[in-house]
């Protein structure tokens, strides 16, 4: 099969396409053949090994796993003697957050993994967009009683502010969906040319980053969302209402502020991670895409062969929502360069 393999960590040059062998599924497993895959931060991140402290999990001196891609769409191929769950021919849709292989014609994943029925209505290429950014953003906002991670997420409730910056982003654009699910009232900054998008998601207010400081506004919200890693609880502290909680996604600082924050002072410093990706938030997300209360944002598709300019664009850290790779014919209308395609 085709696949995008990299054996040295470094910039996106060192991704190449190559013949490797197909997997085979094991009697739990179900072999998959992908129709569409994304480029998104996690697979940059782990190619790059930054954090350095990263090659401590993905391999000290040269990458453990060949093949990137965590987000995939596609169609049973074959399943293994125990599966029950999936039959061949099913429209599959998933993530594949800590083994990666996605960029490939073939992916084998546990039944039991973040894995399920494809929406109803989506293309494979929009449902390749939905899961890592939608499941971080979920670790981030859902309720407390769901958590399953030791650091606490911001339990976002009816009726509260939140302030999303960064909204235009992969995690971004699923914070505002979410946080309009969990029925809060939303304030979204971005860029001027993402605002038309972002209220289009559901955001009360949005604020035009480029014209205005929301942290001299004078408002005050109960949870500042940081969906791109570019503010800091030190800068918005001024904003946040009191009991208020500043949610991070990115800088491993941040847990030391929710340690410190979590003893003193009446504003918080959150940071859930590890991020956990389970089937029950897949199966969730596929509900509220069905309902029509979530959509996925495509900024542009490539072929797989033109991974590395995918990958280079993603590391412009501007793209809107997601990236996506067509692997096989069948991925779905490819989206126009520099266009946003909401599913
Ligand atoms: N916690 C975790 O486990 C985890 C996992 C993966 C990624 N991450 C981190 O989460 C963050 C977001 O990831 P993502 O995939 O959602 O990012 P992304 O899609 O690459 O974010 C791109 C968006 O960021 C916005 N942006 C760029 N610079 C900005 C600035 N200075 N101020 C405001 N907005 C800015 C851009 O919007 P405009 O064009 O409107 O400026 C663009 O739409 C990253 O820092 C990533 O490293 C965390």
């Amino acid at each position: 099969m085709r696949a995008v393999v990299y054996d040295r960590y470094g910039p996106p040059d060192v991704l190449r396409l190559e013949e490797v062998e197909r997997p085979v599924p094991k009697a739990d497993e179900v072999l998959i053949k992908i129709h569409a895959t994304t480029v998104n931060r996690s697979d940059c991140a782990v190619r790059a090994a930054k954090p350095f402290i990263s090659r401590f999990v993905t391999g000290l001196r040269r990458p453990r796993r060949n093949i990137l891609g965590s987000e995939l769409a596609g169609e049973v191929e074959g399943v293994g003697a125990s599966v029950s769950e999936f039959r061949v021919g099913d429209h599959v849709y998933g993530v594949n957050p800590w083994n990666f292989g996605a960029h490939a014609e073939f992916i084998c994943m546990q039944e039991t993994a973040p894995l399920a029925l494809k929406p109803t209505g989506m293309t494979f290429q929009q449902a390749a967009a939905v899961c890592d950014g939608a499941i971080l953003a979920l670790s981030c906002l859902r309720p407390a009683a769901e958590a399953l991670t030791w650091l606490r997420p911001a339990d976002l409730r009816k009726g509260q502010r939140i302030l999303i910056y960064g909204a235009s982003g992969s995690i971004g654009t699923a914070g505002v969906q979410l946080a309009r699910y969990f029925d809060a009232r939303v304030t979204a900054v971005c860029n001027t040319k993402n605002l038309e998008l972002v209220r289009s998601l559901g955001a009360d207010e949005v604020i035009d980053y480029t014209q205005e400081d929301f942290t001299k506004n004078g408002q005050t919200y109960d949870v500042i969302f940081d969906a791109v890693g570019k503010h800091s609880f030190e800068r918005c502290k001024g904003s946040l209402k009191r009991g208020g909680a500043y949610v991070a996604t990115d800088d491993l600082l941040n847990l030391v502020r929710a340690f410190w924050t979590s003893r003193i002072g009446d504003k918080k410093v959150l940071f859930p991670i590890p991020p956990r990706y389970t089937k029950k938030d897949v199966l969730f997300l596929k509900q509220l895409i069905e309902a029509g209360k979530y959509r996925a944002i495509i900024d542009r598709s490539f072929p797989l062969e033109q991974v590395v300019d995918a990958t280079r664009y993603v590391e412009t850290e501007q793209k809107t929502g997601n990236v996506v790779l067509s692997v096989s014919a069948t991925a779905g209308p490819e989206a126009q360069k520099g266009s946003v395609q909401i599913a």
